[in-house]
């Protein structure tokens, strides 16, 4: 392995790295990348436990290269995550902030959501310790880069289970309506929806129209015996099992059998594909170079095989649209 130029000296010297929010597949790689990118930089690196809620309560240890040895294939995080409602108040971000001033740490890797985000930017805001984050949700919502770290694993969880679903479904002759995890975004839906054939696929971000769904049900049995109905969980209508029903009741067909199936956190678990492994590698690398480049404030993300930087600000305040493409796609492979 190469070590030349392990040894240039940069003016930071210590930083830490903490996971935050909900968990997702390839935050182990993001934190092993972080770490030893910083020991390769000539950093002392540090993780901060159950993100703001143990920078709160100064659980904040040292880490070394060996400390994220055998994880890169690890789902969940080593470092554990919390949703915290202290940070939210002006008391706890103190707290948190005296505890890293106390161990000298100068700048910050955030793994998370927009949330977490939105706490890094209000922390910089108030204390001045640069931030820059990663992109970690199975979600995909976060403006800024392609995909988020955790959904291409999710994605194909979710597949894998449809496939399963789709043999039953075939084999009984049955209706299923299968929930995908997204509260406000439907990546995680398209994405499996159109991977596992799905005859309709409903989303938060276009309105589900119940009158054309059950239309076109109709018309599909007189070519297909069996369906696939892929729901994420924030969809307009209702979750799977209250669509479900509103179809059920609307086809009026006692001889069809409805069924549901809700993965819920299934898909939050599991060994990392190699995409999610490389672009969270990727990601905590650049992250740790944007730190000791004087960069603050902001998500390193990936947009067409690139590293892009983009501000707190607009990965929290733009929208990131479904795209157009898949929709099409769907509506077009389903007939
Ligand atoms: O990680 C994002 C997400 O998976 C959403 O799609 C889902 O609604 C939410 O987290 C549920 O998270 P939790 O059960 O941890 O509150």
């Amino acid at each position: 392995m190469a070590i030349f130029g392990a040894l240039k000296t940069y003016t930071m010297k210590k930083i830490a790295v903490f996971t935050s929010g909900g968990d997702a597949p390839g935050m182990n790689a993001c934190i092993r990348a972080v770490v030893r990118t910083g020991i390769y930089k000539g950093l002392e690196v540090y993780g901060i436990n159950r993100g703001y809620e143990g920078m709160i309560e100064g659980d904040i240890k040292r880490l070394y290269s060996h400390s994220v040895s055998n994880i890169v294939q690890r789902g969940g995080t080593m470092l554990k995550s919390a949703r915290s409602e202290e940070f939210r108040t002006p008391e706890g971000r103190k707290k948190a902030y005296e505890n890293l001033r106390s161990l000298g740490i100068e700048g910050l890797v955030a793994i998370g959501g927009d949330g977490t985000f939105t706490g890094a930017k209000l922390f910089f805001e108030e204390f001045g310790i640069p931030t820059v984050g990663c992109p970690g949700t199975i979600d995909n919502d976060i403006y800024g880069t392609d995909y988020t770290i955790g959904f291409d694993t999710a994605v194909n969880t979710a597949l894998e289970a449809i496939d399963k679903i789709r043999d039953t479904a075939a084999a009984h002759d049955r209706i299923f309506f299968i929930e995908v995890m997204g509260r406000d975004a439907g990546f995680i839906a398209v994405e499996s929806g159109i991977g596992g054939g799905a005859e309709f696929v409903m989303v938060p971000e276009t309105q589900t129209d119940l009158k054309s769904v059950v239309k076109s049900l109709k018309n599909l049995r007189k070519t297909k015996t069996s369906s696939i109905i892929v729901v994420a969980e924030g969809d307009d209508l209702g979750n799977a099992e209250e669509i479900m029903q509103k179809v059920k009741t609307a086809i009026k067909d006692p001889e069809k059998e409805f069924k549901v199936t809700t993965l819920g956190h299934i898909q939050r678990g599991g060994k990392p594909t190699a995409r999610d492994r490389v672009l969270a590698s990727r990601c905590g690398m650049a992250a740790v170079e944007g730190l000791l480049s004087g960069k603050t404030n902001c998500m390193a993300g990936v947009m067409n095989q690139q590293v892009v930087y983009t501000s707190f600000g607009d990965c929290i305040g733009k929208p990131k649209p479904l795209i157009e493409d898949h929709l099409k796609l769907i509506d077009i492979l389903s007939i």
